[in-house]
């Protein structure tokens, strides 16, 4: 599927944003190995969120789920209903795991998995077999899971039968939730207390979300740790997605004429280095109605036109921005001056090479970009011109590339634009709306 986008005259409005994936995806996991009913309003129709879903139903966990009934729920919400089954209660599956594109999914899993004292094996599409998974599979194999799989348990399929695990003290050499997150996941089934010790801050929603379910866990500084304990099934309504506010954050403060709000948005501030970033480039972005739900802050973001002068992101606000760094190197494009983007080797193992495509597709709209081994210099133009450039089977890729497309002049196509539905599948008719085409 394509999609063509052409810049509007003005870009004035109020959108609601999907529920946060990384949220979502623990809402369903930790509930569904709590004791007790737990609902969980706003969770996302997305295609990553979905397979979650499935995988965790192949487990024998029984989730009901109907169309939100909230009304400030996002467009194709769902209510769930998670009947957890405890620590112990998973089945073991009659096939094999599909992950699809989820890389939250197969990792996060994977920590629970080794837990179980029964055999599983999980794959994925084309992109997530490409993923490094001995990031998670090595510590898991040192707390006692046994693990095979490609490349000698790298990559997957990977078969994985747990059972008796022991704690460890870990220090992980990539900054990464998602490997935290699994093996906090294991230490809930482990003798002793397992530790993560991260070279700079992650986002830490398992982290809270663990503490609101009565996990013995902590953190402090870069490091995180857990247990072994049962968790208490918890009601929760999931925030807008900071990671989808973020395309029309930039889209706005670009476009000469925009006013863009956008509400109930999660400003967990592992997770909004973007926003930082933006407002020291210049951006005009007010932050109003401040709020918790579910244990994170929560805010309505209001964005306008402004002028943004390049900057350098490196170091500790990497993992903040991590999945916003497409869409960033498209405001630095359209900024005063060079912006520099450092230490986010990290893209290169996301959906697709993020360094690589992001660079190679931005070219195709004029801009002057480079690639460096460990991220991207881009050095500001004033114009952008339309392209017709693909996706890469990239969400956030083809959302960055629509936004670039919103703001160059003369029409820009999207190919293989059906890659959204995996975190934002309304993105299109957002977009459309605005562009009234
Ligand atoms: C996620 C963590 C990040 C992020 C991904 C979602 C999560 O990955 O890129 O989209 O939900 O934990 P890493 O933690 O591996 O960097």
């Amino acid at each position: 599927m394509e999609q063509r986008v052409r810049r509007p005259s003005k870009l004035l409005g109020t959108l609601v944003v999907p529920g946060d994936k990384s949220i979502s995806h623990r809402a369903a996991l930790f509930n569904a190995i709590a004791d007790g009913t737990a609902r969980v309003v706003n969770y996302p129709d997305g295609a990553d969120c979905g397979a979650t879903l499935a995988c965790l139903r192949d487990l024998g966990v029984g989730i009901e789920q109907r169309p939100s009934a909230e009304a400030a729920a996002a467009e194709g919400a769902l209510d769930l209903t998670v009947h957890g089954v405890g620590l112990h209660g998973l089945r073991e599956p009659e096939d094999i795991l599909d992950a699809q594109n989820s890389g939250t999914t197969m990792r996060l899993l994977l920590g629970i998995l080794a837990g179980q004292p029964f055999f599983s094996i999980l794959t994925g599409d084309a992109s997530l077999r490409g993923r490094p998974m001995d990031r998670v599979t090595e510590p898991l194999r040192e707390m006692g899971a046994r693990i095979t799989g490609r490349d000698g348990g790298s990559r997957a399929p990977l078969g994985i039968e747990g059972g008796s695990l022991r704690a460890i003290d870990y220090r992980t050499p990539v900054a990464s939730a998602q490997v935290k997150s699994s093996l906090l996941l294991a230490g809930l089934y482990a003798k002793g207390t397992t530790m993560v010790d991260e070279p700079a801050d992650s986002r830490d929603h398992t982290e809270r979300l663990l503490a609101a379910m009565g996990a013995a866990c902590g953190h402090d500084g870069h490091r995180a740790w857990v247990g072994p304990s049962t968790l208490r099934a918890v009601d929760l309504r999931i925030p807008g997605d900071f990671s989808a506010a973020a395309y029309w954050l930039v889209a706005a403060v670009l476009h000469p004429n925009a006013s863009i709000r956008l509400r109930g948005v999660g400003i967990n501030p592992t997770r909004t280095g973007l926003l930082d970033t933006l407002r020291a480039m210049g951006a005009n972005i007010r932050v109003e109605n401040e709020r918790w739900e579910g244990g994170e802050p929560v805010a309505d973001l209001w964005a306008e036109s402004s002028s943004l002068e390049g900057t350098e992101v490196a170091g500790d606000m990497i993992p903040r921005l991590i999945d916003e760094a497409p869409v960033l190197a498209v405001a630095a494009a359209l900024a005063r001056g060079t912006t520099v983007i450092r230490d986010a080797a990290e893209l290169r193992v996301k959906e697709s090479d993020r360094i690589a495509t992001t660079t190679a597709a931005l070219r195709r709209f004029g801009a002057d970009i480079d690639e460096l081994p460990d991220g991207m210099v881009i050095r500001g133009r004033r114009s952008l011109h339309g392209a017709t450039v693909a996706s890469q089977g990239d969400h956030r890729l083809a959302m960055a590339l629509a936004v670039a497309g919103l703001l160059a002049e003369g029409e820009t196509v999207v190919q293989d634009a059906e890659a959204v539905a995996v975190s934002y599948p309304r993105f299109w008719e957002d977009i459309h709306h605005f562009t009234g085409a």
